[in-house]
């Protein structure tokens, strides 16, 4: 069984292919690029998905070897993302779809980032800590759903990096910030935890008052910003650890990718004798890969949503918790 993929939440748009006997067959993905100081509008994600979809398709057949006309079931993300963006993928998955005659899975893309790195690690029972753009949680799989134990109370941790970096005029999503801070010293940042909750406007505010101060290297903020949000995530996650007893932990999420943070989580959970895992790049990412395989997930549980096609429409809003199966 081969199943199609569209990720289409925010600035990547993702085709991935997964076979069921072979594995991931394709991933190929192109991401919106801001005109410099600018941020993400989302008419120009959508304008920009519906621009390079033809090509990131024919280059994931291509990469697959397979047609179209082999494909058993499209999917794509859902929700939770940016409307314009989503509309994009979900109506090109309607259409091919209805233009093949096969069924038509929608997938939640916090759960296809837990899903992917869930099957990268070999965990089966880990606690989650999802780190993106707009989503910072730390979460649970019990009785057939997810359950979010804490999360961001304002702004996602990947939103407080690409806000900073812009108002510094970096160009870039938070990679660039990683490699701006590299060299960086600490200077004292205000420290928001609350339980399992985080905090992170009062961060950003922070650094961009320090900024436009003139005090401190910019190098010294962005990496005090970085050391400081990631050691709240830390000990938003550790108390977490210690409640649910979990022994294994996976960091997924666009902000997964950075080698800091993953570097700071491995050292607490050597300290806690807990496994600790995170996917290579490429899966941390927005991709299609991720919507495939748990497209995959959803009907070898036979789970997947049997709405009619013109019944499926995207949810911006919706949340990993909402989702049962
Ligand atoms: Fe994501």
């Amino acid at each position: 069984m081969k199943f199609l993929g569209i990720e289409c939440t925010a600035h990547t748009l993702g085709i991935g292919i997964y076979d069921s006997a072979k594995g991931i067959i394709a991933n190929e993905m192109d991401t919106f690029r801001p005109k410099p100081g600018e941020g993400m509008l989302p008419r120009e994600l959508a304008d920009h998905h519906a621009r390079v979809f033809n090509d990131v398709l024919s280059s994931a057949l291509k990469k697959s070897k397979c047609k179209l006309e082999e494909i058993d079931f499209f999917s794509f993300a859902q929700g939770p993302g940016i409307g314009a963006p989503l509309a994009v993928g979900c109506s090109a998955a309607k259409f091919l779809a209805l233009k093949f005659k096969k069924p038509l899975i929608p997938v939640n893309h916090c759960q296809a980032h837990i899903e992917i790195a869930k099957k990268i690690s070999g965990f089966k029972d880990p606690l989650i800590l999802y780190l993106s753009g707009g989503n910072s949680q730390i979460i649970i799989k019990e009785k057939n759903r997810y359950h979010v134990l804490g999360e961001t109370l304002d702004i996602g941790l990947g939103n407080l990096f690409d806000s900073f970096a812009r108002s510094i005029g970096l160009e870039g999503h938070g990679s660039v910030l990683e490699k701006f801070a590299k060299k960086g010293r600490y200077v004292e940042f205000p420290y928001s935890v609350k339980g399992m909750n985080l905090v992170f406007s009062g961060l950003l505010t922070y650094a961009q008052k320090l900024a436009i101060e003139g005090k401190y290297r910019k190098q010294d903020i962005a990496y005090s910003l970085m050391e400081t949000s990631f050691a709240m995530s830390c000990e938003a996650t550790e108390r977490a650890l210690f409640l649910t007893k979990k022994k294994q932990l996976v960091v997924c999420g666009g902000v997964a990718q950075n080698k800091k943070l993953q570097r700071m989580l491995k050292t607490m959970c050597n300290d806690d004798g807990v496994s600790f895992a995170a996917a290579p790049d490429e899966f941390n990412r927005d991709n299609g890969a991720m919507i495939a395989y748990t497209a995959f997930l959803m009907r070898k549980n036979a789970i997947e949503k049997r709405e009619k096609i013109k019944d499926v429409f995207p949810l911006p809003n919706q949340r990993i918790d909402q989702i049962k199966f």
